[in-house]
């Protein structure tokens, strides 16, 4: 019994001056472990007679127990320490001033992705997403736009070399023309009611003071059992009116063509040119925005949606195109030419939150 009694003691002077989790894993090992100085002494039960065995089985589980709750114990009070101690060492002062000194800003393109996002997402639209290289269906044939359609001339497509390219099969891939690619994909992987919005690159092989072989498109999707051309245009012309902050806008919904949607229509807005500058004031002049229209049931029966019980609407809206045009940029080019002057100019602070949601809601 002796033996019981100095192993305990030996085994809490242990524990007291263990510091580290490591120390007190050692700890447990020599105490507990397939080799352990308890393990052992119960290994030699065996060999006492029954009365000894009854007591001394007694005390060395007794000992077993204690031994395993004081090593969970210290176990807790060594991790509770190491936190303490980790966020003694991380402590950050929130109510200290920022750091205005801080380089670089915000690119003016993730400003107005954010401006938009949040316009949208105030009128019940959630982010959907999709790949920049798409297959040639959900680019071109699943919206209605198959292999020999004019409108794919139009999209002046880069095409991705080794994927069976120009030859337009479904399987080859290109890089998306537009945004569009997404309302397919969400389509056919979800199910309606569906509201979403899909900023994003596209690209397509020209270049010149508006254009840029990549640039950003903003797609909405809007499908459920009524939607039609009224909710569309209220829609837009909302967005109009937040976006560029305007109490009132001269706005016009033109007739237009895109093989996935019917009817479809362009939307622009009144201006006045006065040189390189654009005002958006009065109707002397038209500027179009986006392009937009009810979903071509064609589309919604390519994607698996019932178009007898389902119908909505789209619209795609060019980024950098609203961008320009509310920040007064001349040159599209330079969006992406990484000048820091150019940069340091017209991008926004890190802590210049879109001024829309400072400006109550709908
Ligand atoms: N995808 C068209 C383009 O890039 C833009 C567009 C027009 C998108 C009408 C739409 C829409 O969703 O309804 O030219």
């Amino acid at each position: 019994m002796k033996e019981i009694e100095k192993i305990e003691k030996s085994l809490i002077e242990k524990l007291d001056s263990a510091e580290s989790k490591d120390a007190l894993e050692k700890i447990r090992v020599y105490a507990l472990g397939k080799k352990g100085l308890i393990t052992e002494s119960m290994r030699s039960l065996v060999q006492m007679d029954i009365e000894e065995r009854k007591l001394f089985g007694k005390k060395i589980n007794l000992l077993k127990e204690k031994i395993t709750n004081l090593i969970n114990e210290k176990r807790s009070l060594i991790e509770g320490a190491g936190l303490e101690s980790k966020l003694k060492s991380e402590f950050l002062d929130l109510s200290l001033p920022a750091d205005l000194e801080l380089d670089g800003t915000v690119h003016p393109i993730s400003q107005v992705i954010q401006e938009v996002s949040l316009i949208f997402g105030e009128m019940g639209f959630d982010i959907a997403d999709g790949p920049d290289i798409e297959d040639d269906w959900h680019n071109f044939t699943a919206l209605n736009i198959p292999p020999e359609h004019p409108a794919r001339q139009m999209h002046d497509t880069f095409y991705i070399e080794n994927s069976e390219s120009n030859v337009s099969s479904s399987s080859s891939e290109v890089l998306r023309t537009h945004t569009s690619p997404v309302q397919v994909r969400t389509m056919v992987s979800s199910k309606p009611p569906i509201n979403i919005i899909v900023p994003g690159r596209t690209y397509r092989s020209d270049s010149d003071q508006t254009h840029t072989p990549m640039f950003h498109q903003v797609e909405g999707l809007v499908i459920d059992e009524k939607s039609h051309m009224g909710h569309l245009k209220g829609c837009l012309v909302e967005f109009v009116k937040k976006f560029f902050n305007l109490d009132r806008v001269n706005y016009r919904f033109r007739p237009s063509y895109f093989p996935f949607t019917e009817p479809s229509a362009e939307m622009d807005i009144g201006c006045i040119r006065e040189g390189n500058k654009i005002v958006l004031e009065g109707d002397q002049d038209w500027l179009e925005i986006l392009g937009c229209g009810m979903v071509n049931p064609v589309v919604l029966e390519n994607c698996g949606i019932d178009s007898e019980k389902y119908q909505g609407f789209a619209f795609g809206v060019g980024i950098d195109r609203i961008a320009m045009l509310k920040y007064g940029m001349p040159d599209l080019r330079s969006f992406f030419d990484s000048d820091l002057r150019w940069l340091r100019h017209y991008g926004f602070s890190q802590f210049d939150f879109p001024e829309n949601t400072r400006k109550g809601s709908f």
